[in-house]
């Protein structure tokens, strides 16, 4: 069996982290979205992947993710021109896919869940395509599957407005080849993509055996600033060991579950797990409140955060009040003057958000 990820998309939501880099390498506890669903596939024990790229992030992608050798795996880029819809990317890929069957899996989703399960359950029961489910409130914002009592799947719609069921289509999919004739037999939609769940609906149609599984762990969406902290927020509370690399002072205080990076100072500070900090950091007279993630090379000098994500070579000076429930971006700089400001000076990006609580 292969694998086919989806890592193309311009990441609007994400803007403006997303101006300067593709959605997928953004990081959730310091390692790219991405490559959780890499380890995740090869942790099911399919080494042959596929990754479709867009032309604009597609460099970033692949110089940073490599040959799939340090994930034991052997990666395939594939660049797909133009973001004409999930069943597109399909058919892009196919000299890759051959008439092998596959796992697709959609490069910003993040889920607990062991692939294998998935897996052997497609090989198991012989089918040609199977969904991941999850129940979710909004079932409006995604594709929506409406399942009998053994998890067949009747009927697929994609982002209804009237949902036939709570249950969303999980960016994790298997299919057999019999999808390339089913992609090949579908129209763009009123988006005009070719939707990955109208192949679906043409392989319930003909009919073929399309079943689902309902994920039983959580399932997350990194595509939003929220659901980007609430990642973070999971994996820093589910997968953290304590691994201390750098230079900690006497004067410091590190409690409960932390991990810091080689080359990182931490003086005069107290850091609260579960933290994650990378490589060549300093950190001086500062609070590190749990669910933060400090990526490498960043500067945080009297300053007191927690439950935020600081991005690569990031520098944060002299801010008294707590920064909380923040993303701060790669290279940005937040400073307070020591005496009390009598001005605010800001070069801010497009699309970035401040709020003075
Ligand atoms: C895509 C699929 C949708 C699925 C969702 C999961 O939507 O079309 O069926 O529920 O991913 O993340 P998109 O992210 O392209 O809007």
């Amino acid at each position: 069996m292969k694998a086919l990820i989806l890592s193309g998309g311009k990441g609007t939501r994400l803007r403006p982290l997303t101006y300067t880099g593709a959605k997928q390498l953004v990081p959730v506890a310091n390692k790219p979205i991405l490559w959780y669903g890499i380890e995740a596939i090869v942790a099911a024990g399919i080494t042959d992947i596929g990754i479709i790229i867009s032309p604009e992030t597609g460099e970033e992608i692949k110089t940073k993710t490599g040959s799939g050798d340090r994930f034991g795996a052997k990666i395939t880029y594939i660049i797909q021109d133009q973001p004409l819809g999930l069943a597109h990317a399909v058919k892009v890929a196919q000299p890759f896919l051959e008439d092998s069957p596959f796992l697709m899996y959609l490069g910003d989703n993040l889920v607990e869940s062991d692939l294998r399960s998935l897996t052997e359950r497609f090989k198991e029961r012989n089918l040609d395509a199977l969904t991941m489910l999850c129940a979710v409130s909004n079932p409006s914002a995604f594709g929506v599957a409406q399942v009998d009592e053994e998890g067949r799947v009747l009927q697929l719609v994609e982002k209804p407005k009237v949902p036939p069921s709570n249950l969303a289509l999980v960016g994790i999919y298997l299919f057999s080849y019999a999808v390339h004739n089913a992609i090949a037999n579908i129209k763009p939609s009123p988006r005009g993509e070719l939707e990955i769940t109208d192949a679906i609906q043409y392989l319930i149609d003909e009919p073929k055996k399309v079943e689902s599984l309902q994920l039983q762990g959580w399932w997350l969406d990194t595509g939003k600033k929220d659901d980007l902290l609430e990642a973070n927020r999971i994996i820093l509370d589910t997968g953290l060991q304590t691994a201390v690399a750098g230079e900690v002072d006497d004067s410091s205080q590190v409690i409960g579950r932390v991990q810091i990076g080689e080359g990182t100072k931490i003086i005069n500070c107290t850091i609260r797990g579960p933290v994650i900090i990378g490589r060549d950091c300093h950190l001086e007279n500062c609070f590190i409140g749990p669910y933060s993630s400090v990526a490498d090379g960043v500067t945080l000098i009297d300053a007191d955060l927690e439950h935020s994500v600081v991005l690569q070579g990031a520098k944060v000076t002299g801010i008294q009040q707590r920064i909380v429930d923040s993303v701060i971006g790669q290279r940005a700089q937040l400073k307070i003057a020591p005496q009390r400001p009598k001005a605010l000076r800001f070069l801010i990006g497009d699309d970035s958000q401040i709020e003075l609580i």
